[in-house]
C-alpha cells in the first residue's frame, strides 16, 4: 500500500506526517536525512517497548544509526515533572547536542512529555514523533502542543514544539485493544462532526469495517484526521482562533473525566465522543441545528460499539450543578463565561464565546436522568 504524505505547513518549521503500513522497519530509512550524525534517543514506555522497540532498533541498525532507549512507566501518571525531569537528565546523560534528534515513541503521554523534553534540552532539540495509538496518530502526535500535568491541572505547563516528522504506522494499530481503538476513534469522528460533513457520511459507512482491521479504510481515515488538523494548524499554530475548533466535545469531555478521577471508567476518546453528542445536543436546544443532528451523531456512536451517553459510564456521577463547576474550571473559561464548540449542523463547528450556563445545566439534568 502506498505511502500518505501530510504537510504541516509553518514556514521554515513545516514538517511532514507521513502514514502508511510498515513505517517502523522504515524509521531508520525516513529519519536518517533529519541526522548530523547516525546516533538518535528514544524514549517510549514499557508496553510500546515489549511490543515494538526490538522493531524500531532494527532499523536504525540498518541504516548503520546508534539507538539508545530510555523506558518509562505506562499511563497518564507518567506525564508528570518526576518523568519529565527522569528524560530531560537522561538525554543530557546520552550527549544529545542540539543538532540531534529525539525520538517520541508511544502514544499520547510519550508523544506531549517527550516534546516537552526535547522543547526545553539545551534551549530546544529536534524531535520525531512515532505514535502507536489511533489517538496520538490523528490528535496529539500532530501540532506541536506539548507538556505535562501538575496537581493544579492538565496539561498547564508545557510548551508549542513542533516535531520535524511524525512516522504514523497504521500496523500498529492492529496491535490496540479494542477498547483503546474506539476511544481513539472518538477523536476521528470528531473531524468529522467539527469540520467535514462528506468525511461524516464516509465514516458511518466505512467506520465499522475500520474498527475491524481493514488496513486500508484505516490509512484513508487517518489521513483525512491528519489533513483537517494540519491545515487547521498551519492557519492558526497557537490557538487565537480556529484551532480551537478541535476541542469540539472537550468541554463536556473534561469536566466528566475529573468526575471519574482520570480512572479507567472513562478515556479521553470516549469522553470526547460523549462530550460530541452532548455538544451536538446543546446546538440543537439553542436552535443552532436540527434535531436530525444529535440523533444521527448518537445513532453512529451507538453503531460502533462506544460510550455515547453519561448512561454509558459505570459508577456514579456528580449531579448537573457539580459538573457544571468542573466545566468552569475548564481551560476553555474566560472571564467566567462559558466556552464551548458548537454546531450549526454536522460538519459545522464554530465557536459560542457566551453558552447560558442554564441551558448546559438542563443539557447535563436530563442526561443524568436518563441513567436512573
Ligand atoms: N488536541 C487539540 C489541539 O491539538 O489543538
Amino acid at each position: 500500500m502506498s505511502l500518505n504524505v501530510v504537510n504541516v505547513d509553518l514556514g521554515s518549521r513545516s514538517y511532514d506526517v507521513r502514514i502508511g503500513q510498515g513505517l517502523i522497519a522504515q524509521a531508520g530509512r525516513q529519519i536518517a536525512p533529519l541526522l548530523h550524525r547516525k546516533k538518535v534517543a528514544v524514549i517510549t514506555d514499557d508496553t510500546v517497548a515489549a511490543r515494538h522497540l526490538m522493531d524500531l532498533a532494527k532499523a536504525f541498525e540498518t541504516e548503520g544509526i546508534t539507538m539508545t532507549a530510555l523506558t518509562i512507566p505506562p499511563g497518564e501518571s507518567s506525564k508528570a515533572w518526576e518523568q519529565f525531569a527522569r528524560s530531560v537528565e537522561w538525554l543530557l546523560e546520552q550527549k544529545i547536542e542540539r543538532r540531534d534528534v529525539v525520538v517520541a515513541f508511544g502514544g499520547g503521554v510519550v508523544g506531549d512529555l517527550v516534546g516537552f523534553a526535547s522543547a526545553v534540552l539545551r534551549r530546544g532539540v529536534r524531535f520525531v514523533q512515532i505514535p502507536t495509538t489511533l489517538l496520538a496518530q490523528v490528535d496529539s502526535s500532530v501540532g506541536g502542543k506539548t507538556g505535562i500535568n501538575t496537581p493544579q491541572g492538565k496539561n498547564l505547563v508545557g510548551a508549542f514544539h513542533q516535531p520535524s516528522l511524525v512516522l504514523a504506522d497504521i500496523d500498529v494499530l492492529s496491535t490496540l485493544a479494542p477498547r483503546d481503538f474506539l476511544a481513539g476513534y472518538g477523536e476521528v469522528v470528531k473531524y468529522g462532526l467539527l469540520g467535514d460533513a462528506a468525511f461524516y457520511d464516509w465514516l458511518e459507512v466505512n467506520a465499522p469495517a475500520m474498527a475491524r482491521g481493514d488496513a486500508a479504510l484505516r490509512q484513508y481515515a487517518v489521513t483525512r484526521a491528519v489533513e483537517m488538523k494540519a491545515g487547521i494548524v498551519s492557519r492558526d499554530e497557537t490557538e487565537e482562533g480556529e484551532r480551537a475548533l478541535l476541542n469540539l466535545g472537550h468541554t463536556f469531555c473534561h469536566a466528566l473525566e475529573k468526575a471519574t478521577g482520570y480512572s479507567d471508567r472513562l478515556l479521553h476518546g470516549e469522553g470526547v465522543a460523549i462530550g460530541c453528542a452532548l455538544a451536538f445536543e446543546l446546538s440543537q436546544r439553542l436552535g443552532l441545528c436540527a434535531q436530525e443532528a444529535p440523533s444521527r451523531v448518537r445513532a453512529h456512536l451507538k453503531a460502533m460499539g462506544m460510550k455515547t451517553d453519561l448512561a454509558d459510564i459505570s459508577g456514579d456521577l456528580p449531579g448537573p450543578d457539580a459538573l457544571l463547576a468542573l466545566m468552569g474550571q475548564d481551560k476553555k473559561v474566560i472571564d467566567g463565561k462559558l466556552r464551548f464548540i458548537l454546531a450549526r449542523g454536522i460538519g459545522e463547528a464554530f465557536v459560542a464565546e457566551d453558552v447560558p450556563p442554564d441551558l448546559v445545566r438542563a443539557v447535563l439534568a436530563d442526561a443524568l436522568a436518563v441513567r436512573r
